[in-house]
Formats: C-alpha cells, structure tokens, sequence
C-alpha cells in the first residue's frame, strides 16, 4: 500500500520553500517508490476546501523548481484550522475552529506523516494540530530569520542581499542629489534583515526593534555626514523599529481572520522626524516590501531549503513527530516544536554582530 505525505506551506511566502518541496519529493523517492508526496493548496485551505485542492508532487512536477520564487502549492497568511472564515448570519466574517474536520481529513485521506513549511504562525498551528494527535513535522521558513533554534531559516540571506542591493542603488543617487535616503525593510519583531544589510552595504545609521531609537543621537551622525561630511546619508530602518517611548507603526489586523497586525509606517515616521531637524537637505524614502520575499532564493537558501527538506522526510520516517529541523552550524539538529515557539529569535546585543556594527559606527538610535 502506498505511503501518504501530506506537503503544506504557510505564512508569508519566501525564496527556498520550492526548493523544500522538491528536496522532500526527492529523498522520499529515494526511500521507495511506495511514498505519495502530495501538497495542499494554500496552507491548510487546500485539505479544508470542498471538493479539497491537492495536488500530487511528482519528480516531474518537482523538476527544477528549487530555482524558483514563491511556492508552486500556494499559501496564506491568513485564516487556517483554527481560524476557519466564516460568515455569520448578518453577514459579518467570523472564525470558527475547524482543527478537528482537519484532523479528520487527513485520518480519512491516510496521511502517514505531514510536513508543514512555516513561520512562527505556521509552526503554532503546527504544535496545536500535533497536541491534537497529527503526525506533523516542522520545517521553519521566514525571511525575517526570527525562528529560535535555527541559526538561520532560509528566506533571509536573499533577502539580506535585496536589501544591500537597494542600498548600494541608493548610495549612488543620494550622493548625487545630497539627500538623505531612509530605506525601509522587513523582519517583523526583530532587525536581522535591517542589521545585516547595514553592515554588507554601509549605511550610516540602522534601526532596529530590539533598541528604541533616540532621535537626538540619530541627528548627531546626521549632522557629521550632511555638515561635516560627504553631504548625504543612507538609512536604514526595520518595519519594527519606534522611538523610545512610542509604539511600532502600524495598521492594526487587516481582517479578522489574520495572525497579526499589519506592521506600516515606520520609515515615514522616520522621514518626518528627520524633517523636523531641518538639517537642510531633503529625505527620501523607499519602503522595499515585497520585493524582499519575491524571486529565486540564493545558493545559501537553497542549500539550507534542500537540507531541511531531506531531512524532514527522514524525520517523518523517524517518527520525531512534533519536532521542528533546525541548523546548528555545521549540522542539521531538531527541536520539539513547542520549544522552537516559545520565544522570538531577536538580536542579541551583547552579540558580536551588533558590536561588528558599532564598529564600523553604524549609529543604531542609542
Ligand atoms: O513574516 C514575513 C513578513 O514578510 C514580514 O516581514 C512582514 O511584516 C509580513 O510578512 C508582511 O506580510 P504580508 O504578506 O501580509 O504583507
């Protein structure tokens, strides 16, 4: 009788999860031809739909995909098992918990094993469906690298070098209109993304959320690159970097079935903050969004991609269900899901990291 693997990725989409699907595609094939690698369409919606939308992942439908952006078998960052949208009798969307039709269906569908590639948000649901009885294995996906236990997940070092590429670009024309330029990234709670592409393409300033920012010490390295310097700046900003003392700019939840409120605003706060300084040049501003999470993961991403995936499949063979593939430089460890979601992975400042960036004086608001 056939094997059955059951495939779902989940959250924010991120350069490498094609490259998990096709590395577990691959190693299950290695295993035996007895094993049905199928992906549920859109996260968990896919095996929740009626009539549901799978799919099966074949060599062939798996071939070369690892190059590739997104994610061949959709996802979503909203809604899910336990946060099924619903539209109530006056016609106001409500959720409702549909966790156990979802167990249900993937009794009654014979999954032996799902894999669920996803953030933090997705790696929750993970730990309830498995407390629950679901034989699931987490993979840890997110461009903002904010998973703990992981050294790295995959998605961050190409957004990483997005990121230095809009810097390198913005070099150029701030120094040749004498602006200053605020760039503004991803990364949620913590300021991996920002910090890193500080440090690869020499901002002068970069905020993060772990340090409030102190306006006042921002204006002093201002003040020596405009007056006494080169007479333009580069800065870069985290969508979770606030003053201190003020709150993270944001939109609050976009609908009621999201995980999250909907980080916005950060940069053009900053812009007019740096405004109110008069400081005699102009700012400017670029919100670099999507473009972080779009088009084909590094090598880094799809080495680290290919690794988890194979040993996902092994996990699933293994039975280490409720556990979480992780990496821990130079070798692939796991970690019991619940553990893994505990905490953020935020920067440490103590680290090195942050003192590499006071090093170069990078100005980090403090
Ligand atoms: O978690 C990944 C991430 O890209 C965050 O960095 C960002 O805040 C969020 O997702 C944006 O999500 P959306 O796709 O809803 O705009």
């Amino acid at each position: 009788m056939k094997k059955r693997l059951l495939v779902a990725t989940g959250g924010g989409d991120c350069p490498g999860l094609n490259a998990v699907i096709r590395a577990i595609v691959k190693r299950s094939r290695l295993e035996s031809d007895d094993w049905q690698v199928i992906g549920s369409i859109d996260a968990f919606n896919g095996i929740l739909q009626d009539p549901m939308k799978l799919v099966e992942l074949t060599p062939e439908v798996v071939a070369g995909i690892h190059v590739k952006g997104g994610t061949i078998i959709g996802t979503t960052n909203k809604g899910g098992p336990f946060a099924w949208p619903v539209k109530d009798i006056k016609g106001n969307i409500t959720t409702v918990d549909r966790s156990n039709d979802l167990i249900r269906r993937i009794q009654y569908e014979g999954f032996d094993g799902v894999i669920n590639i996803g953030g933090d948000g997705s790696q929750r649901i993970s730990q309830k469906l498995f407390e629950k009885g679901c034989p699931i294995i987490g993979v840890p996906k997110t461009i903002d690298n904010d998973l703990s236990f992981t050294d790295f997940t995959f998605g961050f070092q190409t957004a990483v070098e997005i990121a230095t590429d809009a810097i390198d670009k913005l070099v150029t024309t701030a120094a040749s209109h004498h602006r200053i330029f605020v760039l503004e990234v991803m990364g949620r709670y913590a300021g991996w993304i920002a910090l890193h592409a500080a440090i690869a393409g020499g901002a002068e300033v970069c905020l993060i959320p772990e340090i409030p920012y102190n306006l006042d010490k921002i204006k002093e390295s201002l003040v020596d690159r405009i007056k006494d310097g080169p007479g333009f700046a580069v800065i870069i900003i985290a969508e979770g970097a606030k003053p201190i003392g003020g709150e993270m700019a944001n939109e609050g939840f976009k609908s009621v079935e999201s995980h999250e409120v909907h980080l916005k605003g950060a940069g053009e706060r900053l812009v007019s903050e740096i405004d109110s300084l008069e400081l005699g040049v102009e700012t400017r501003l670029l919100v670099l969004g999507h473009l972080q999470r779009g088009g084909i993961p590094n090598a880094f991403d799809r080495i680290l991609a290919a690794q988890f995936g194979t040993k996902a499949f092994e996990m699933v063979l293994n039975k280490q269900f409720g556990e979480m593939v992780c990496y821990t430089h130079p070798n692939l460890t796991t970690v019991k899901i619940k553990k893994a979601i505990k905490e953020y992975n935020l920067i440490d400042l103590d680290s090195d990291i942050v003192a590499t960036a006071r090093g170069l004086d990078i100005n980090l608001g403090d």
